[in-house]
């Protein structure tokens, strides 16, 4: 991990009610209590971030948005800018989930101006990418990924600037809310070649410093072992981030 700080993002989808919301938040905020040697982080749905902000208090646990567009505000129906983020006290923002891209059409185009947009702002965006089991049984896992990094971080690449706070998230999509989670062998793999990716085109610097989450059906039973690999900074957290018995011992968890 060489002094990347870990980070358990949980990732709330379109789940929670206001009042159960407002409970968890604050189990979560409870149980942190002393403990500063690790980043905790929800993304709520946005009609209930305000209740969750207040929740949350100032306690150390960040507020992300789960997408938002890339202009600032106008005639776009539906949408939310990331300084509407930034209202309800959002300080990252998930871009490129698996489910805005397979089920919404994003393309790394657009996930591209999102991450400019945010990056303006000052919100610090976390970019998802991950291949298919059909990509991963052709054996184009590496040519996808790359694929999708150069085209969402386009910006990035033009500028040859990566900024350090930037977080990516590999996500293989079988293992999104499958229960299969990939081993931590075969994820520290690819998290190996995606920091391999981010020297190459922006340096040592930010090589070192960019904290790369893994996500898919990360559990209490598996959180240990991802975490004991060199190059998972962190993990993002859907289906067991929504019950306090889950999630506080993945936040919690041991090497
Ligand atoms: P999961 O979802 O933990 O339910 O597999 C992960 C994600 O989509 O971020």
């Amino acid at each position: 991990m060489e002094g990347r700080k870990p980070l358990i993002a949980g990732n709330w989808k379109m789940n929670l009610d206001v009042g159960d919301a407002v409970d968890l938040a604050r189990s979560i905020v409870e149980s942190l209590k002393g403990r500063t040697d690790r980043d905790v982080l929800v993304a709520p749905p946005f009609t209930i971030l305000p209740a969750v902000r207040d929740a949350v208090g100032s306690r150390n646990v960040f507020l992300a948005g789960q997408n938002m567009h890339w202009e600032m505000k106008g005639a776009f129906t539906g949408e939310i800018s990331g300084r509407m983020l930034q209202g309800v006290g959002c300080t990252h923002v998930i871009l490129g989930h698996s489910e805005r891209r397979t089920l919404f059409g994003e393309t790394s185009a657009m996930i591209d101006l999102k991450v400019k947009s945010a990056a303006l702002l000052g919100l610090i965006p976390i970019v998802c990418i991950g291949e298919s089991l059909e990509e991963r049984e052709q054996g184009r896992t590496f040519e996808v990924l790359e694929e999708q990094l150069n085209g969402s971080l386009q910006n990035f690449r033009a500028d040859a600037l990566m900024p350090a706070s930037t977080i990516l998230a590999y996500e293989p999509l079988w293992a999104i809310g499958t229960g299969k989670t990939a081993d931590p062998g075969q994820a520290q793999e690819v998290h190996a070649f995606v920091r391999g990716w981010i020297e190459k085109t922006f340096g040592g610097a930010p090589a070192r410093d960019v904290r790369v989450l893994y996500g898919g059906s990360v559990k209490p039973s598996n959180i240990s072992e991802l975490m004991s690999m060199p190059d998972i900074d962190g993990v993002l957290v859907g289906g067991a981030s929504l019950k306090a018995d889950e999630f506080i011992p993945i936040i919690h968890y041991q090497e």
